[in-house]
């Protein structure tokens, strides 16, 4: 019988991902869990445990006494936050990536998800229209995790077998739940700004283009490609998707059709760079030949989706 573990719950894909899973298999094939001791509010009608990725006994644990079939492995730190802490953001994400894969080598799971980034991809990589295999030297803490990460995965599959799969998502943009330290913040949070204030100052100059996603899609992406038939996934250390791409102005004028008075200024910050070294948008072609995906949010649909949901109370309250 399936039973889902998502680990990292509490985050911006957690949460969403949760939900998705629950309707999919059912409130009792899934047991959401996070770092922090108190269930998050998000995943308060969830079974929800409390537990850290890096303590591998309680996970093995869990593991076997609740029969998890499937991890999903969401607990990491983002890019921004990673260059702030790079010792501890290559220990979380290799070593909470090690003691999934270890569990399944021992025969304690059958599938594994691990999400990579378009930040595994640096300033040598074509940034247009970026190939699944090119050029992939990355310039930050975040990406060479995640580009260790892949090749890890990849050999877990290669040498003992290990079903693990993974997809290298664009920026995510969501309203549940908050993007906690990465680059591609400033598309979620200018939402909040413009519905507030009217105004928002990007950390990012205005013609800085990056990958993005509709959170919708990428959930949908990574449950379809867990699901789909194991001969199905040629790639195994980790699929590009496509998504969304659009610079800070062109992201403004699309907000701008909802809220004409809307205004944007520029600040980069240290976050720039990052950005400036990530691709403009990426070529999904395998994912779409391998096991059928098909992305349904543009910018427009997107846009309006987000301006409707967000509640700046909340957000500004904390
Ligand atoms: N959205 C992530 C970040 O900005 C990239 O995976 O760090």
């Amino acid at each position: 019988m399936k039973k889902v573990l998502v680990i990292g719950a509490g985050g911006q894909i957690g949460t969403e991902l949760v939900l998705l899973l629950e309707d999919k298999f059912g409130k009792e094939a899934v047991l959401a869990s996070d770092i922090k001791e108190e269930c998050p509010q998000a995943l308060a009608h969830s079974n929800y445990i409390s537990l850290n990725v890096l303590d591998k006994e309680k996970l093995s644990a869990i593991v076997k006494e609740e029969g998890i079939t499937d991890v999903y492995l969401l607990a990491a730190l983002l890019s921004a936050t990673a260059e702030k802490n790079p010792k501890f953001a290559w220990e979380l994400n290799m070593e909470g990536l090690f003691n999934v894969l270890d569990l399944a080598k021992d025969g304690h799971l059958k599938k594994i998800f691990w999400p990579s980034s378009i930040a595994v991809f640096g300033p040598t990589t074509p940034k247009i229209n970026t190939p699944q295999h090119t050029i992939m030297e990355p310039s930050t803490v975040y990406g060479i995790s995640k580009q260790a990460g892949e090749q890890w995965c990849a050999y877990y599959h290669e040498k003992y077998g290990v079903d693990v799969r993974s997809i290298r998502y664009p920026g995510l943009i969501s309203y549940t739940s908050l993007p906690g330290g990465g680059t591609t913040d400033y598309a979620v949070d200018i939402f909040y700004h413009a519905k507030q204030n009217g105004e928002y100052t990007s950390f990012l100059n205005a013609d800085t283009a990056l990958p993005m996603m509709y959170m919708d899609d990428a959930v949908r992406a990574t449950v379809e490609l867990m699901e789909a038939p194991a001969e199905k996934i040629k790639v195994r250390n980790s699929y590009n998707l496509g998504g969304i791409s659009f610079t800070p102005e062109e992201l403004s004028n699309e907000i701008r059709k909802h809220l004409p008075s809307f205004e944007i200024n520029y600040a980069p910050d240290f976050r720039q760079e990052i950005a400036s070294s990530w691709p403009q948008s990426i070529n999904d072609d395998n994912a779409v030949k391998d096991w059928g995906w098909k992305q349904e949010y543009d910018l427009k649909k997107m846009v309006a989706l987000m301006l409707d949901k967000v509640d700046p109370k909340a957000y500004f309250k904390g």
